[in-house]
């Protein structure tokens, strides 16, 4: 699979993004891109969530080369957890040793307003904690160790990147933990204040496991949610699909900004 991207392209980037539901439009600002459908990638398993393109962008932003993926797969989708996470296996074959992660998610926290960006300081797996870890099976050693480390899944020196950016554009960034949840349906009441309990900040459907993948394999992380959605913890709005595909078009700009500040910055 690497090997049919790298016969497209001759730029090695070191860092790649991989943009969440209604973030697709951060792929506009890729520069000379080269863009590869994931169909034309040999077994490269193909989203089918609306919100989410199928493609991979090898291009420049801020100068930088750099890998977008411009769509994701979901758990929910039908996909193991193999599948879901072979992407990165691919990312790290390519070289890429930076991994900004995106994804739209719902605040927990109530004292979150939607539309707004939160940085990813650590997570919550309950979705593979006591199940599917993508790393269950057999170890390859070439990517990394049997038992990894997860105690900074988050690297701290691009987390303070993603402060310095977001302060020098004047843009709120929340900080929090993020969990990870099978979906596809959204929470019940008694599950976001059970969530609220245990320390959670936004909630989501992706992201962790292509986190711990990327930390097995040494790659660098910096997680951003974006804030889609204020959770009910007691009933009082639906969240639907859609809210969350509108409110990413309002978060999208500043997405832009601060990421590509960041990508200037690394
Ligand atoms: N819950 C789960 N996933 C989400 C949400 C939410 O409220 N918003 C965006 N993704």
């Amino acid at each position: 699979m690497a090997k049919a991207v790298q016969d497209k392209v001759s730029l090695q980037p070191k860092t790649a993004m991989i943009l969440g539901s209604g973030l697709g439009i951060l792929s506009e600002a890729v520069e000379n891109a080269t863009v590869i459908p994931y169909q034309d990638i040999p077994n490269w398993p193909v989203s089918t969530v609306e919100g989410h393109a199928g493609n991979l962008m090898i291009g420049t932003l801020e100068e930088k080369d750099i890998l977008v993926m411009n769509g994701r797969l979901h758990y929910y989708e039908g996909y193991t957890m193999e599948q879901v996470t072979l992407p990165i296996r691919v990312l790290q074959r390519l070289g890429i040793e930076n991994l900004i992660v995106t994804n739209a998610a719902g605040g927990v926290n109530q004292t979150f307003t939607p539309g707004n960006p939160m940085l990813i300081t650590d997570h919550l797996n309950l979705l593979g904690m006591a199940g599917p870890n993508p790393l269950r099976g057999p170890n390859l050693e070439t990517f990394g160790p049997r038992f990894p480390d997860m105690s900074r899944a988050y690297d701290r020196e691009l987390g303070e990147i993603a402060r310095q950016a977001a302060a020098d554009l004047e843009i709120t960034l929340y900080e929090g933990v993020y969990v990870c949840l099978a979906g596809p349906s959204f929470e019940t009441p008694a599950e976001l204040r059970f969530l609220s309990s245990i320390g959670v900040d936004a909630v989501g459907m992706s992201t962790v496991p292509e986190v711990i993948v990327a930390n097995h394999g040494g790659q660098r992380v910096l997680g951003i949610s974006g804030i889609t959605n204020k959770s009910s913890l007691y009933g009082e709005k639906m969240t639907t699909h859609e809210e969350v595909i509108a409110t990413g078009e309002i978060l999208a700009p500043k997405m832009v900004k601060l990421l590509k500040s960041v990508v200037a910055r690394l």
